[in-house]
């Protein structure tokens, strides 16, 4: 049996490959961009690729290849159940509607008429937000309905960058005063860099336009709750808002204080988890009246340690763990399940 990895320093990769080494896994590292990549994977069982929105050509194919892969019978990571809806709330809300789990009202309206209609009779604040992105950078409040209306107007007329180098950097101006450290000091001069050079995604990216996106406004909620959940565990962290703001995604002010997360939400995202039938998934939830609601999902996420996990039956595990090394250890199982079924 062998894996293919397609090793991107800093993803996922590094600690799939470790695991490889110190368990004796044969694998084969591979570059999914390759033209001939389906005939490079011919002779592995299964691939894995950690591809996000950091890296613009995995949207342009990664879906495509994984879809592909699994008609053939080549088990993927993230397979297509686990990352069909990555960085796409659009399809989250669909997906989410239709499994029937706990997600924050959410309207999308693909006219500028419908867009209208529903202005007239909806109420204030709203969250609107472009279907990509993450540290909340596509992510405002909408006070009013004068503001709505001039956001429909972008989102059926010019249409919204992806990026907007200027307001990351105040967010890295703002980060450099609160960590004054080296990382924070290195993140600011690439942002002053990035307004004057273009980085790929700036480049390839297109517009968001010809649909718009707003969210029931979610009031009083200090912090999020990210909940990983892969395979049979659940890892938790709260995310504290940015001073004098509502958003959690992104501020780097975390906490892993597992004490101080509801069991409830964490019944909620295994359940959710089942239902999407995802290898990984992270969950953002808040809370709304004393009941958890799901912001978004993704199967990639930041963090690599955690304190320790859930099991399915709620019951805590601790000891550093990450993980992407069940990730890996799942993904492998689940090949030698079919290693003794055809054998
Ligand atoms: N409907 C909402 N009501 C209140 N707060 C919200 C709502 N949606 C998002 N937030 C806050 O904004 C942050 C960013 O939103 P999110 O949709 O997760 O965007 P991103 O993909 O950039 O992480 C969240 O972490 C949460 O703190
Ligand atoms: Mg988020």
């Amino acid at each position: 049996m062998q894996i293919a990895i397609h090793d991107r320093s800093g993803s996922f990769s590094d600690i799939w490959i470790e695991h490889c080494i110190e368990n004796g896994i044969h694998y084969k590292e591979v570059n999914c961009y390759n033209s001939n990549i389906i005939s490079e994977l011919k002779d592995c069982d299964g691939l894995m690729w950690h591809w996000d929105l950091t890296d613009y050509k995995s949207n342009l194919m990664a879906r495509q290849l994984t879809q592909s892969l699994e008609r053939i019978n080549i088990k993927v990571f993230p397979d297509v159940d686990t990352s069909w809806h990555y960085d796409d709330k659009v399809g989250q809300k669909y997906l989410l509607e239709a499994i029937g789990v706990p997600l924050i009202n959410t309207y999308v309206f693909f006219s500028k008429k419908d867009a209208d209609n529903w202005l007239s009779r909806t109420t204030f604040p709203k969250v609107f937000k472009l279907r990509n992105g993450a540290g909340s950078s596509n992510v405002r409040l909408v006070k009013d309905k004068p503001e709505a209306e001039r956001m429909i107007n972008i989102a059926f007329g010019q249409g919204f960058s992806q990026t907007n180098p200027f307001a990351r950097l105040k967010e890295r101006i703002w980060m450099f005063r609160r960590d004054k450290n080296l990382t924070s000091a290195q993140r600011l001069l690439t942002g002053v860099a990035r307004i004057f050079v273009k980085n790929e995604i700036e480049k390839y990216s297109q517009k968001e336009k010809g649909y718009i996106y707003f969210q029931d406004f979610i009031p009083q909620n200090e912090f999020d709750i990210r909940l990983v959940i892969v395979g049979t565990r659940c890892f938790g962290l709260r995310r504290f808002c940015r001073k004098g703001d509502f958003r959690a995604s992104g501020s780097g002010l975390k906490d892993y204080d597992y004490t101080k997360i509801d069991t409830e939400c964490i019944r909620i995202a295994f359940e959710s988890a089942q239902k999407l039938n995802a290898q990984s998934v992270a969950f953002d939830f808040i809370s709304h009246q004393g009941e958890y609601k799901i912001i978004e999902l993704s199967y990639a996420f930041t963090s690599h340690q955690f304190p320790g996990f859930w099991d399915q039956n709620l019951n805590w595990h601790k000891g550093s763990v990450s993980p992407q090394k069940f990730m890996i250890e799942d993904f492998v199982n689940s090949l030698v399940k079919v290693h003794k079924f055809v054998s």
